[in-house]
């Protein structure tokens, strides 16, 4: 193909793309059959856990939609004990769950990184090297990224949140901290080093478009991501974001886009990992197990001690805030068989795509 016929054919996709993520009535249900259809063939019916644990939301960030955000005065902020993220990691493992997420507001420091490569050392040992563990804890050197992994972490979860920089400047304070550059040199960074690499995007912000949404498809199949993690943008009252609320989508249609989003991706990408983002159902009851009926594979409970979920509020409405970790253990179980889903105890439930990409 010579390059003209190239850029035909992107724009041919990106075209289609944009036609699925629009799609409606009838049109929509025939994309949520093929996703569901691409899912069963390349993946079948397993869904896998990762226990999640918010163990801090101290960040030094300042993201304008987020509601743990450093200027944010009204948020009480924690940070879990090691005792008690261990406690954490054992009930994940007691509970056969395969694989853990520590996740936390962004802080570089040479304490915070030697504290989790201890913690990451502890976790094995505690499950004998068998749990799996990702983390989630945003923006930091490519030295710092290489010690969690000789540690034990084996898979990264840094959202790009979207992947136009002229769109990320609208969202994040135009300073050093909050480069669109650095985030993506961070997920090649993480790519090389050997992580299963996730990103992702919020579905519904103002000023984004479905061109937008389209251009974050071929971002994540570019990028040849092996995991992603995205759901509905929520506004958050306390954060700069939320003057623009007038301009959004009303919550179940964005709902809806997300939807879409996770069952084109599905076919765009048909053998890597997708997560039931849980802002999904902050809208809907059964938010999550929709998107599992659509192409998600994966799934997160929060296994974050009670009494600090409240605390964790990226967004209003977050489920699960009033539940403890074997009450949301309980709830999974019966809500995946209604979803005609089985889940993989004990099973690390890696990205197919990561296994195919090394190897
Ligand atoms: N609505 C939805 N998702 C949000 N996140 C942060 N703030 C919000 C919000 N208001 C997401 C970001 C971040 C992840 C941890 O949570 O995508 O990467
Ligand atoms: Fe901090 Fe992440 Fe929230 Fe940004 S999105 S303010 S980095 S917790
Ligand atoms: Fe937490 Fe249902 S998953 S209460």
């Amino acid at each position: 193909m010579d390059a003209e016929n190239i850029v035909g054919h992107e724009q041919a996709e990106r075209e289609k793309l944009i036609e699925l993520l629009n799609s409606d009535g009838a049109v929509k249900e025939e994309l949520f059959r093929n996703a569901r259809e691409i899912k069963q063939q390349e993946i079948g019916n397993r869904v896998h856990f990762r226990g999640l644990v918010e163990f801090s939301n101290i960040c030094g960030k300042n993201c304008y939609y987020c509601g743990i955000r450093r200027s944010n005065k009204n948020v009480r902020r924690y940070q879990l004990t090691d005792e008690q993220i261990l406690d954490a990691a054992r009930f994940a493992h007691a509970q056969r769950y395969g694989s853990l997420v520590l996740q936390s507001g962004e802080v570089e420091s040479p304490s915070f990184t030697g504290r989790i490569e201890h913690l990451l050392r502890e976790i094995k040992k505690l499950s004998a090297g068998t749990l799996g563990i990702t983390l989630s804890l945003g923006e930091q050197q490519r030295e710092v990224y290489e010690r969690w992994f000789e540690a034990g972490a084996h898979r990264y979860l840094l959202r790009i949140e979207t992947s136009n920089p002229q769109l990320y400047r609208k969202y994040h304070p135009a300073d050093p901290l909050h480069g669109y550059q650095r985030r993506l040199e961070c997920l090649h960074a993480l790519k090389e080093l050997g992580y299963q690499t996730g990103t992702g995007v919020m579905i519904g912000l103002p000023f984004q478009e479905p061109g937008h949404l389209a251009d974050d498809l071929l971002f994540m199949k570019d990028f040849d991501v092996d995991m992603v993690g995205m759901g509905p943008y929520i506004e958050h009252p306390f954060t700069p974001l939320y003057r623009f609320r007038e301009q959004l989508l009303p919550l179940q249609e964005r709902f809806d886009l997300a939807l879409k989003m996770i069952a084109t991706l599905r076919i765009l990408m048909p053998d890597i990992n997708i997560a039931a983002a849980t802002a999904l159902q902050a809208i809907d009851p059964m938010g999550r197990e929709k998107a599992i009926s659509v192409g998600a594979n994966i799934l997160m409970p929060n296994i974050t001690p009670g009494k600090y979920r409240n605390d964790y509020a990226l967004y209003e409405n977050k489920p699960c805030v009033d539940e403890e970790p074997d009450e949301c253990l309980n709830c999974l179980d019966a809500r995946i068989k209604l979803a005609e889903g089985e889940i993989g105890y004990g099973e690390w439930g890696d990205s197919r795509h990561f296994l195919k990409r090394r190897g």
